[in-house]
């Protein structure tokens, strides 16, 4: 792995995201490209009954899950998604992920959606992630406003990104579906230059980590 330049404040701007996603590490998790081997877990945790609760629905086998995990290096490379394998430090195994999606072409606005694995829930690993990822957003791939959606009975999702500073702007009316039954979720935002989600003690470091080593 080739390591990228870094200032003290996390990730350089010069990032070529598209060549592969940078490792970004805190003391508690690494974020880092997705790899075919973490498709068994993701799946395991994708469709465990409390993450599937609040998720659109995933990959529903092992073998889908991997050429998910493909497909994001392609729309990667192509500039058109990203998704980050969620680690703790003590495992090799990603454990959730973190994606963005454009929701105009050239990311001005982006989506930000994400699971964890319930043993790591109230570890402090969400916080670290969302920090990392908004770093990621603003600094190298030129996001000026991130967007999370999260359903209104989803209370752990909406207290956390309360407590990370994220903005809740609204209430959009029956836009996500489970079970056949429409919910409303609440909209959040996090805007670079307005909203400051630091978390103590975390420091980013950066090295390229292309997908095709990373298999
Ligand atoms: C969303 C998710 C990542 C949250 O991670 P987490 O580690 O539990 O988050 P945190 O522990 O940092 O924050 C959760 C907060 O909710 C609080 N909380 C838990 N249950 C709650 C409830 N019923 N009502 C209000 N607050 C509640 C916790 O106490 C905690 O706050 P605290 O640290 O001040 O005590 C995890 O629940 C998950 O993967 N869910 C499934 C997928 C999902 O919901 N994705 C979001 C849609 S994009």
């Amino acid at each position: 792995m080739a390591a990228l330049e870094l200032g003290p404040q996390g990730l350089s701007s010069r990032l070529d995201w598209r060549e592969g996603l940078p490792l970004m590490v805190t003391p508690r998790v690494v974020l880092r490209e997705l790899r075919r081997s973490d498709a068994p877990a993701l799946c395991r945790v994708a469709r465990s009954p409390e993450v599937a609760r609040h998720s659109w629905p995933a990959p529903p086998t092992v073998e889908a899950f991997e050429r998910f995990i493909e497909w994001s290096w392609a729309e990667r490379a192509a500039g058109r998604y990203t998704c980050f394998g969620v680690v703790p430090r003590d495992s090799i195994t990603a454990a959730g992920i973190f994606e963005l999606r454009p929701l105009q072409p050239g990311f001005f606005r982006a989506e930000l959606g994400y699971f964890i694995d319930k043993p790591l829930w109230g570890t402090g690993v969400l916080q670290d992630g969302v920090r990392l990822m908004a770093d990621f957003a603003f600094k190298a791939i030129g996001v000026h406003r991130i967007e999370i959606r999260v359903s209104v009975d989803n209370a752990r999702s909406n207290a956390a990104l309360k407590k990370i500073g994220a903005q809740q702007e609204g209430r959009l009316r029956a836009s996500f579906v489970h079970d056949g039954a429409y919910e409303d979720q609440y909209l959040w935002s996090l805007v670079n230059g307005i909203d400051h989600v630091a978390v103590p003690g975390t420091r980013a470091r950066a090295e390229i980590a292309p997908a095709q080593a990373a298999v």
